[in-house]
């Protein structure tokens, strides 16, 4: 076999060659971080969040006019953590000198903690504050006033991207960060992007919650077919392979184009494809891919209850149609008011939902697989 590698990658973020599309969404979205607009992205894990955010901030810093900061709230597991982290990024993010860095903090930062640098072996700086257990109150409520601070001073626009946003509810201190970025207005430009939908619609639409109502949601879809289309025939030919259309299209009436589905299946499909794919390839690839994941699915499928699994079978026999229809009732031997709270317990779990009176599973892959158990 050659040495060329596999063009298709499946895991994290990917970007360069390996992003399609999103054209439209890119264009939205810097339309409303120009006009310091905050949103809200939810879309399912997997489903390239991440990859069009970071798409985002490396298209907007190549504009002068912006400061993107990135934040990843996952790994973060207290608040000293996010305080130190938050001001690291925001440092290395506004300027390269480090002695102008801790100057410049030093007269904004209004308790003036004190900032240590260390070096790694590599050279690349880190910062941390010395925070007493009686300042962190204060000093966190500095750091969230950064970005609004520095662009007021450099007359630029800060846009702070929460990846992972749901982690927020973990770290107590959603109040006082509702609090102080609402002073922000339109100097920064705050996202919040995740994907639990049951906590992302508490702290956004709840209102005893402080996030009550103060976005605009972002809807992110799925890559359409034509894009990846053009997207797999290059991948292939660049790589002196063929894939006919038909193949993809059947990979994408399975996949719905869910874009870790389709780089995860055309990656395996490529693999098995010395120059030109055909039937067998595609069928076998597809059941490899249900046996790798099976563990995955079964664990979810087992930690279901009786009523919670003849639903999802439902929802697949109905295509997610007239649920509570007499006709589809009767034969499922399910109750109406059964399957409203079986439903209601799916969607909370994560793992359906309802788009225009069609209820779905949220994994397309998971539907695959239940179909072919
Ligand atoms: N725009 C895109 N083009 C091609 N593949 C994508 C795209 N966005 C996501 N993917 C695929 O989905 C995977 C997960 O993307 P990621 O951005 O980490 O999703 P999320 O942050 O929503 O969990 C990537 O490894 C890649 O295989
Ligand atoms: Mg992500």
């Amino acid at each position: 076999m050659s040495n060329i590698i596999n063009p298709f990658y499946f895991g994290n973020e990917v970007y360069g060659d390996d992003f399609c599309n999103r054209v439209v969404e890119i264009q939205e979205l810097k339309n409303d971080v120009a006009s310091g607009q905050n949103l809200l992205l939810y879309a399912p894990r997997r489903f390239g969040k991440t990859s069009l955010l970071k798409k985002l901030k490396q298209d907007l810093q190549s504009d002068d006019e912006y400061k993107i900061i990135y934040v990843d709230l996952f790994s973060i597991s207290n608040i000293d953590e996010f305080i130190q982290k938050y001001f690291n990024l925001m440092v290395n993010s506004f300027e390269t000198r480090s002695s102008k860095v801790i100057e410049l903090f030093k007269t904004i930062l209004k308790i003036r903690p004190n900032i240590n640098m260390t070096f790694d072996s590599v050279g690349e700086v880190s910062y941390s504050l010395s925070i007493s257990k009686k300042e962190q109150t204060q000093t966190l409520e500095d750091v969230l006033n950064l970005p609004f601070i520095y662009a007021k001073k450099f007359n630029k626009k800060a846009v702070v991207i929460f990846d992972e946003f749901q982690e927020i509810e973990q770290l107590e201190f959603e109040k006082k960060l509702r609090s102080v970025i609402q002073t922000h207005s339109r100097e920064v430009s705050y996202i919040f992007s995740g994907s639990k939908k049951s906590i992302l619609t508490q702290i956004f639409n709840d209102k005893s919650r402080a996030f009550y109502k103060s976005v605009k949601y972002f809807n992110i879809n799925e890559i359409l077919l034509e894009d990846w289309t053009a997207f797999i025939k290059l991948k292939f030919d660049n790589t002196n392979k063929n894939i006919d259309i038909k193949y993809i299209e059947q990979i994408y009436n399975i996949t719905n184009g869910f874009p870790y589905y389709m780089q995860q299946i055309m990656s395996v499909v490529w693999d098995s494809t010395l120059k030109l794919v055909n039937d067998d390839i595609v069928v076998k690839s597809l059941r490899l891919i249900i046996e790798r994941e099976y563990d995955l699915y079964s664990l979810i499928w087992t930690q279901l209850t009786p009523n919670q699994k003849n639903s999802l079978k439902y929802i697949i026999t109905c295509d997610g149609k007239s649920l509570y229809s007499n006709d589809n009732l009767n034969q499922s031997g399910l109750s109406a008011t059964t399957l409203k709270s079986t439903l209601e317990a799916l969607i909370k779990k994560d793992i359906c939902d309802k788009k225009n009176d069609k209820y779905y599973l949220i994994d397309p892959f998971m539907k695959y697989w239940l179909e072919n158990l």
